[in-house]
């Protein structure tokens, strides 16, 4: 499963280029379906959720070239609308590729994904808004089968900004005849880059990044090529570990105001941060204070894909946090993990009150999931001691070379088989 051995202590120096978004590749990925064409696509971070699409994609009789960054995924030969359950078992947001599907080849049949590390993950609004569209959705013993022969453009007014169900619609509506209008969309940077990408390959789609998106829907669609934008969350994650560590890093490529909210907790906390063109400078020479309150919350609130790596700075804050997860229920099992560890955190229901202790101590604990596992990498990097993180392979789900990125900026990070 893969361990990494951390040497915490170290102060973080140097400039990092940051990786290609991963929430943003898996649905365009999806959306190469769309063309039954030629997709090129730049800027693609080689992680294990992109290999699990690829190996989707291919099952169902697309080609896929790599050349290091760039996907060259063709969708001319599809010839079937069945996911392999395994791979649907493997990554819960596979659920991406149901409005492709059905938008391109008029049914679909789908293992149920179920729940996940962070809690039960329903797609009620995902299959809500496929009926709302003229699917007929069936669910049955773990499966759902759509069938779309009357796709039609309508309203449909989310009761939550999902951003997979949003998604999902611009996906389906895309190749579907007349004007769908998607009100209490979400508003994710993501969100804006699959209207680029579809924008690119002929589809008719405004009002991504607002809350509501309005989709023509059109009968062909074209060869596109694409450069993915950078990951915001994975800036997110450097930038707290030059944070907790006392360092200063420079990073590259990337946009300011995709992680405002991470960053004006930061500043909150006594970090110096400010952006020079595509450029963010993360200075953090002084005690870290505690951020009174921490609210996850859809774009452009505090993104919950930042709470645990967010936490574990504030174990080693002067004063107390007040943690609150609203979006999911069970985001809070790396709190057992930050206590081996010395930290001081009681959980109560979706608050989790955090009391910075002096410093943390070398432990050896579990990563149980993406970010819950990133947060452990960056509490080991400023513990007293070594730290060994168990089941890396959670990581390695989002984050491209992680070790070797931080190695790059100092840190003493090996990974064990
Ligand atoms: C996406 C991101 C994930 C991020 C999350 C919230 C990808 C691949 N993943 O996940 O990293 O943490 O946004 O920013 O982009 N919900 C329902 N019914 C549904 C759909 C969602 O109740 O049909 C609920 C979920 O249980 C959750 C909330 O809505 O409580 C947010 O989920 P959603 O925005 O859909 O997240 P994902 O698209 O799954």
């Amino acid at each position: 499963m893969g361990q990494f051995y951390i040497k915490g202590g170290i102060p973080l120096e140097g400039e990092l280029r940051v990786q290609g978004a991963k929430n943003a590749v898996l649905p365009i990925l999806a959306a190469t379906i769309l063309n039954q064409g030629e997709s090129v696509i730049h800027n693609v971070p080689d992680l294990k959720d992109v290999k699990t699409m690829i190996k989707i994609l291919e099952s169902i009789g697309c080609s896929i070239k790599k050349e290091e960054n760039t996907l060259i995924v063709n969708s001319s030969a599809i010839h079937t609308n069945e996911i392999p359950e395994y791979l649907v078992r493997e990554m819960r947001s596979s659920i991406i590729l149901l409005g492709a599907i059905l938008a391109k080849h008029k049914q679909a049949k789908f293992s149920y994904p179920g729940g996940c590390d962070i809690g039960h993950r329903p797609i009620d609004l995902h299959l809500k808004s496929f009926r709302e569209l003229g699917a007929e959705v069936m669910e049955s013993h773990g499966y759902i089968y759509c069938k779309s022969n009357n796709l039609k453009g309508t309203h449909i007014q989310l009761d939550y900004p999902s951003v997979g169900a949003t998604e999902n619609i611009m996906l389906a509506a895309s190749l579907t005849e007349g004007i769908t209008i998607i009100r209490n969309a979400a508003k994710e940077p993501e969100i804006q880059e699959l209207q680029n990408f579809l924008n690119k390959m002929g589809c008719k789609i405004k009002g991504a990044g607002s809350n509501t998106i309005i989709i023509e829907g059109v009968k062909k669609l074209n060869n596109v090529e694409f450069t993915i934008m950078s990951d915001r969350i994975v800036a997110g994650t450097f930038a707290v570990a030059a944070a907790i560590t006392g360092g200063q890093i420079v990073l590259k490529d990337c946009y300011i105001e995709h992680i405002s909210s991470v960053i004006s907790k930061l500043i909150e906390a006594g970090c110096n941060v400010y952006s020079i063109e595509d450029k963010i400078v993360i200075n953090s020479s002084k005690k870290i204070k505690a951020v009174e309150t921490i609210r996850t919350l859809p774009y452009p609130g505090f993104p919950t894909d930042m709470q645990a790596q967010m936490m574990a700075l504030m174990t080693v804050a002067k004063g107390t946090s007040i943690f609150t997860e609203t979006i999911f229920e069970n985001r809070y099992k790396h709190v057992s993990q930050l206590i081996r560890m010395g930290a001081n955190i009681n959980i109560d229901g979706r608050i989790a009150v955090v009391k910075g202790v002096n410093k943390l101590f070398g432990a050896k604990v579990t990563a149980t999931d993406l970010r819950g596992g990133a947060a452990l990498v960056l509490a080991g990097l400023s513990a007293e001691g070594e730290t060994i993180v168990d089941n890396i392979y959670h990581v390695d789900r989002g984050y491209e070379n992680f070790e070797e990125n931080l190695q790059s900026l100092g840190a003493s990070i090996i990974r064990k088989e």
